[in-house]
């Protein structure tokens, strides 16, 4: 390989501070000043000269972003000196308190920083050299998980200081990482779409995302962060408020409402302020920090166990109602989970008069004990979405009855099915009226059918004439070409695009339409195994649960909702129409041809010299594939030592079993 020239390390130098200066301005800031197309040209551009000359690669390029390698295990990282938690408070009489208490201690009047309290997860980050080397959890506060990978995937988090001076290039800052209520919603809407587990709040979506080990998905969730301490031995530091400054304008994101308070009356002020504006802020507060301003008074205070004295969380009230429950109704979602609503006599709760609420599953209502009838609290948390919270039973009226789930789909009359090891009850039929808008978006989605175009409104509008519902519709909508040309907002040159992308849309491969079809617990990656394992439609429609499991990847859940989904009689119908509208529904023959094209390997027990990774991996490079369980579709188990059941299985199967020298033999 060439090494690159000076010109090269030059350009891939240039590159970097632009992209660099182009993140700032855009994250930071908000205020781009080139088009996305401009900048993916200028990151493309680095990245084909850092893949051309690897020794240009650098911690701190912003190709970094997009994630790399996973790792198996996060390294520990020591906290020196230790992430302090903050003690509570919850009304004026508490604050005042702690105003005494510090005042006990100064004998003087100090000038406090009250900001707002993020309700997201506290990390830490090393800057040596100007350069963001290591970031961490807080963990117990002594030690924490190094996740600077998946760190630095935050968008607005430097990955170099800005114009650092000497004493603050090394430095260590801390602060708070959370994700906006908007990024949440749709989140779990994708995450709903492709039927995966979903998030409670912003905040539990932060600490599953920062622990991922695959920092290439923490870089397609937009999480944020604020700067709120800073650490500097070669700088003389004088006062919090000035260190907020000073990390502004090294680059890091701080947040804008703070406030220098003389005295603790104008702490509760702000206090007050924020209670009644918290649901103004795109992200979830849950009350205000209240920190003594003078480092030096700070020290005099000190800590108290595991809590500095000189600082103390404000929270805000908890917003709480009682009101009646008047039922319990059901919400069909998009992909037909069967959402129990407590339907509330309207209730003035945190700002907003609340009618309804989710009970999330028959558990929660169980759990519980909630009745029709009963009276309640409502609240709302941190999050902003009201809960039901509590029943108070001592209200409760005679004659009322535990909540009985339903048997029937309310909507379309389908029969509900609860999976095994699941909480929720489902509507199965994907030609249900609740869930076609839904399904068919999730059909045109980039990722699925990518069908350009069709996005929410149109498809609200089609569905709403009666011309789609259900996806394989879309493939004989040219028959309404004229009636759509004639619609309101529409002509002839949109009409003819939008047929031409659904036309375009057949060529989707295997996998994609799979994905697309929408079934529970079947993601881009679920579906790219089964249809590299069952190569055609056919072939999977007629497996059975125990054959689906035998992919490793595939568990329980997933093929029994596979199974599931084929059985239901409209979701026949509706693959048959995909058929017939021309759609790829076979994957193309493997490309690996070798000695084990067309076998299928179980590996049980301790190989003697081949580790199960490599095994597995000369499998496959020979065209075989391997299951995680036995069935008669396997035709060999490869078995070393201490073998378990699926020795037996193979046994009373009657399947092939070889040991290592044998499978040697085999690939010679
Ligand atoms: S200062 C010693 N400032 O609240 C002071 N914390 O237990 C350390 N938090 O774990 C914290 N917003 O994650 C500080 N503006 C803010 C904060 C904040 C949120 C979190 C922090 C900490 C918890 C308090």
């Amino acid at each position: 390989m060439a090494n690159a020239s000076a010109k090269i390390i030059a350009r891939v130098e240039k590159l970097r501070q632009e992209l660099h200066e182009h993140d700032y301005k855009y994250y930071v800031l908000a205020e781009p000043v080139i088009a996305d197309e401009e900048y993916d040209k200028l990151i493309q551009e680095l990245l084909d000269l850092e893949h051309r000359y690897p020794e240009l690669q650098s911690p701190d390029s912003p190709t970094q972003r997009v994630g790399g390698t996973p790792t198996k295990e996060f390294a520990t990282v020591e906290h020196n000196p230790p992430m302090l938690s903050l003690a509570n408070s919850y009304s004026e009489e508490e604050i005042r308190d702690f105003d005494t208490r510090v005042k006990n201690v100064l004998k003087e009047q100090p000038r406090y920083v009250a900001e707002l309290k993020f309700d997201g997860i506290a990390i830490a980050l090393k800057y040596r050299n100007g350069i963001l080397a290591q970031g961490a959890t807080r963990g117990d506060g002594t030690h924490g998980d190094d996740i600077t990978a998946n760190l630095k995937t935050i968008r607005t988090l430097p990955l170099r200081l800005r114009k650092p001076p000497k004493e603050f290039r090394n430095i260590e800052v801390r602060g708070e990482a959370f994700m906006q209520r908007e990024d949440f919603a749709g989140m779990n809407r994708q995450r709903e779409a492709a039927g995966e587990k979903l998030f409670v709040n912003p905040r539990n979506s932060t600490a599953g995302t920062l622990k991922l080990q695959d920092s290439r998905i923490v870089a397609t969730r937009a999480i944020k962060l604020f700067g709120y301490s800073l650490f500097a031995s070669d700088a003389k530091l004088k006062s919090h408020f000035e260190n907020l400054q000073i990390m502004r304008s090294l680059g890091l994101p701080v947040n804008n409402y703070v406030c220098q308070c003389q005295n603790i009356d104008e702490v509760i002020k702000f206090w007050k302020e924020w209670e009644e504006k918290r649901d103004t802020l795109p992200y979830d507060i849950d009350g205000i920090v209240v920190k003594v301003d003078s480092l030096e008074q700070q020290a005099r205070l000190g800590n108290i166990s595991k809590s500095p004295r000189w600082a103390i969380a404000f929270k805000f009230t908890s917003r709480k109602a009682e009101t009646i429950l008047n039922s319990i109704d059901l919400q069909v979602g998009r992909i037909g989970t069967i959402t129990p609503i407590a339907k509330l006599q309207p209730v003035f709760v945190g700002g907003s008069t609340v009618s309804r609420a989710s009970l999330y599953n028959m558990d929660y209502i169980n759990e519980l004990d909630l009745r029709a009838g009963d009276t309640v609290i409502v609240e709302k948390g941190g999050d902003v979405i009201p809960k039901v919270s509590g029943v108070i039973k001592e209200k409760r009226p005679k004659g009322t009855r535990p909540f009985k789930m339903a048997s029937n789909c309310p909507v379309c009359n389908s029969p509900l099915h609860q999976p095994e090891g699941e909480v929720s009850y489902y509507c199965e039929n994907a030609e249900c009226p609740a869930q076609v808008r839904g399904r068919i978006e999730h059909f045109a989605m980039r990722g699925a059918m990518d069908i350009d175009g069709l996005g929410e409104a149109i498809v609200g509008q089609l569905v709403d004439l009666g011309w789609v519902r259900n996806c394989a519709d879309l493939y004989s909508l040219h028959k309404h070409r004229d009636e759509i040309i004639g619609l309101e907002g529409w002509g002839k040159r949109s009409t003819q695009n939008l047929l031409e992308a659904i036309e375009e849309s057949k060529q989707r491969p295997f996998h994609r339409v799979l994905y697309a079809i929408g079934i529970r617990h079947v993601g881009q990656g679920v579906a790219q195994l089964l249809t590299e394992n069952f190569t055609s439609i056919d072939m999977l429609q007629a497996a059975t649960e125990e054959e689906l499991q035998s992919v490793s990847g595939i568990g329980p859940q997933i093929a029994e909702s596979v199974a599931f989904f084929f059985k239901e009689k409209h979701n026949g119908d509706l693959i048959r129409r995909l058929k017939d509208a021309g759609l790829i529904l076979s994957a193309p023959t493997s490309k690996k041809k070798g000695k084990f094209t067309g076998l299928t390997f179980v590996l049980t027990g301790t190989l003697p010299t081949y580790s199960r990774e490599e095994a597995k991996a000369l499998i496959e490079n020979n065209g075989g594939k391997v299951a995680s369980s036995v069935s008669k579709n396997v035709q060999y188990v490869l078995v070393g030592e201490d073998a378990g059941s699926k020795l037996d299985k193979a046994k009373k199967l009657g399947v092939p079993t070889i040991d290592e020298n044998q499978f040697r033999k085999m690939i010679e």
